[in-house]
């Protein structure tokens, strides 16, 4: 079997699996009487998660630094019968996330499920991050000890109540190993391995854990890399909605086929995989630049 044959073979298998799989899942349901926080909420799939759940009359806090884009997400939905709440916070300062556990935890009665969506991404060569610890160190604050921090807080309200839920958002790049994306990937691969552990420690005291990692979305985050306007994007409305399935359904992940069959493949047989992987990529990548310029041309 050449590269190419085997990496199709793998895509077909795990999107029949998938397809079975979602057929088989309840559709999403009101999510009246629960209350979510969610973290990155001033944009991009925050923002829009925050929207569709308060349309299904979940009561949602919003989090994130941007106070006037906090505003105007709360006034959306506040036009449309909705209920959300705003807490202005910096996530990379303990502080400040300290702060804000403690008012949403006086705040509301109950709180049935955390989001942690809020994160940064960094694109650097591992040859020109010499000397740039900070980018390691930044995303780790903010994608992997903030979703912690924002987690054991809340875990005391979780038990007391005997239920509660942790979505943490992820990327697809933690499972299939992107080139230039070291300092990111091993963030989201941190909070992936953190919520395993909560998925199996926490389940006897009705407290679930999900992994959600997505692939390219069209937001705020992906804007900037030019290129990624050629390769294939979801659309904020379907990711968000992945959000709204994790919380009826408790997985604990979701993804794409192709990312599954590269996490199986990876755990399998890490070198040959990872060597695949490598290649595809970069096909993949050329073509996209081979796109982008011709348009840039015509
Ligand atoms: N877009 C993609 O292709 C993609 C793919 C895989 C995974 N993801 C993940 O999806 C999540 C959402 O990203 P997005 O694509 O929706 O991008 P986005 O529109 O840039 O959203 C990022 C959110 O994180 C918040 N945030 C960043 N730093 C913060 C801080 N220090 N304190 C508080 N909030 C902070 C931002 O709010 P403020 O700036 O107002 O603070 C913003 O609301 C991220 O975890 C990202 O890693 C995205």
């Amino acid at each position: 079997m050449t590269e190419r044959s085997g990496l199709h073979y793998v895509s077909r298998v795990t999107r029949r699996i998938f397809a079975a799989m979602s057929a088989a899942s309840s559709p999403i349901q009101s999510f009246i009487g629960k209350t979510v926080v969610i973290t990155g909420a001033s944009s991009g799939i925050g923002a829009e998660a925050a929207r569709q759940l308060a349309r299904r009359d979940a009561v949602v806090c919003l989090i994130a630094r941007r106070e006037e884009e906090l505003r105007a997400v709360q006034a959306e939905i506040q036009a449309e019968g909705g209920e959300a709440h705003i807490y202005p916070t910096d996530l990379a300062d303990p502080k400040s996330v300290d702060a804000c556990c403690e008012k949403l935890l006086a705040e509301h009665e109950r709180i049935d499920v955390l989001v942690n969506n809020a994160g940064r991404s960094i694109r650097r060569p591992l040859i020109e991050s010499v000397g740039r610890m900070h980018d390691f160190e930044r995303t780790m604050q903010i994608n992997y000890f903030a979703a912690v921090r924002m987690t054991l807080n809340l875990l005391p309200r979780f038990r007391q109540q005997g239920h509660g839920h942790v979505v943490n958002v992820s990327s697809v790049a933690a499972l299939m190993s992107t080139p230039r994306f070291a300092a990111y990937l091993a963030s989201k691969a941190a909070l992936d391995a953190f919520t395993r552990s909560m998925r199996i420690e926490l389940a006897e005291h009705g407290i679930d854990a999900t992994t959600i990692n997505y692939p390219l979305v069209k937001t705020a985050m992906t804007e900037p890399t030019k290129v990624y306007k050629y390769l294939p994007q979801m659309e904020v409305a379907d990711a968000a909605g992945w959000i709204l399935d994790a919380i009826a359904r408790r997985p604990a992940r979701r993804t794409t086929p192709l990312a599954t069959g590269f996490l199986l493949a990876t755990s399998a047989v890490p070198g040959p995989a990872l060597k695949l992987f490598a290649e595809f990529y970069k096909r993949r990548l050329e073509k996209a630049q081979q796109k982008m310029r011709t348009d840039q041309a015509g």
